[in-house]
């Protein structure tokens, strides 16, 4: 029998407190509490799917308590209340992964949909993480045995890539093919993947948003934002297909390994190949490291024939890359530092123009806390 949903409800008006547990108490299990320590003892003892968080209530502290719910449990899905919901509010939501809002005065029909939605993502999040606890199992045969034998190598990608189709098939989530059901499905793989690796956490999640920052600059229709969204969290799913010892190497990669990591971009389109209808998201992966002057790789496009999303999310990619340790690099740049070399290299790696949207759009967003961005607080060696 399915586990029945937990919700804990963090409120501290006790009419309000009362009229949430009176309303969801038919259809979840419901815990209350009302100070911080409570609230991540129960978090801690791992079936809590949902929190309801009233932001008003003085007594907890309530960001440092969803942070640390997330930093426990990444697919705890959060609902907040509030009366307001100004944009410095919801930047901070954005950073620290809320799922909805149950706007006060309360209506029953948001109560009973927001909750319902949390819950069902929840649901959702932790099946695709099955799936990719699969995903990583055949990726850890890939890394033993596809240096030995590349015949091997290619039988295991195509497993890999029956796994996705398969479950794409049958989750009747999925079969949607909606771009939200995809959007879980990209966070919840780049999660995955990077979960492994401490030098490369959070960064699809970062990639995604200061991509998301360009196409929302650009004015682009709501459609190609959330392809260019979605591309830039798969933007790297080809490294499932490479061996761990390559990506995680601390000496200075020789040319067989940077041909080996090369390959990402393609074995990337090749796992989502059986994947209807997101050939522009395909295009994107597949020409993220193409350059503007037409020296990239894997085909060598130069300028506009690169599809618009690989060039914006080769500016977001290596802007969180050149900001964050990486276990070849000496030196990890400041953000000032980064926004000058991405100057330097604007018309050469970067279509120049996509660089100054970019950099206004930073100064802008100057208050943003870059190492904190969607929840993921990059990893120090
Ligand atoms: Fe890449
Ligand atoms: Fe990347």
């Amino acid at each position: 029998m399915a586990k029945e949903t937990e919700v804990l409800i963090v409120v501290g008006d006790v009419q309000d407190r009362d009229t949430l547990n009176r309303i969801l108490e038919t259809s979840y299990k419901i815990s209350v509490s009302d100070n911080s320590r409570q609230v991540l003892e129960l978090a801690y003892k791992d079936t809590l799917d949902v929190v309801i968080l009233d932001l008003s209530f003085n007594d907890i502290q309530p960001i440092e308590t969803l942070k640390a719910i997330k930093h426990h449990d990444p697919y705890i899905e959060i609902v907040i209340i509030s009366g307001e919901n100004n944009a410095d509010t919801t930047l901070k939501d954005f950073l620290c992964g809320v799922t909805g809002y149950i706007p006060k005065p309360f209506r029953l029909s948001n109560i009973i949909s927001v909750t319902m939605a949390a819950a069902e993502k929840r649901n959702l999040n932790l099946q695709l993480k099955d799936i990719f606890c699969e995903l990583m199992q055949v990726n850890s045969e890939i890394a033993d045995e596809a240096a030995a034998d590349p015949a091997q190598e290619k039988q295991l990608l195509l497993k890999l890539a029956r796994i996705i189709s398969e479950h794409f098939m049958q989750e009747p989530h999925l079969q949607t093919k909606k771009y939200k059901d995809y959007l879980e499905f990209a966070k919840v793989l780049s999660l995955t993947l990077e979960s492994k690796d401490p030098y490369t956490y959070g960064h699809s999640e970062r990639v995604s948003f200061y991509s998301l920052l360009i196409a929302e600059s650009l004015k682009l229709m709501a459609a190609e934002k959330e392809e260019i969204q979605l591309a830039a969290y798969l933007h790297d799913i080809g490294k499932l297909g490479i061996n761990s010892s390559t990506i995680l190497k601390k000496k200075r990669l020789n040319s067989r390994d940077w041909e080996i990591i090369k390959q990402h971009p393609e074995k990337g389109v090749d796992l989502i190949k059986p994947l209807n209808n997101i050939e522009n998201i395909k295009a994107y992966i597949l020409h993220h490291h193409e350059r503007f002057a037409g020296n990239g790789y894997p085909y060598g496009l130069a300028g506009e024939s690169i599809p618009l999303g690989g060039r914006i999310i080769a500016i977001a990619d290596s802007y969180d890359a050149i900001t964050s340790d990486r276990p070849y690099r000496n030196k990890t740049m400041t953000h000032v530092e980064a926004q000058q070399e991405l100057k330097r290299c604007a018309g050469t790696q970067f279509d120049p123009l996509l660089v100054e949207v970019f950099l206004k759009t930073l100064k802008k967003n100057d208050g943003l806390n870059h190492s904190e961005i969607a929840g993921v607080t990059k990893k120090t060696n």
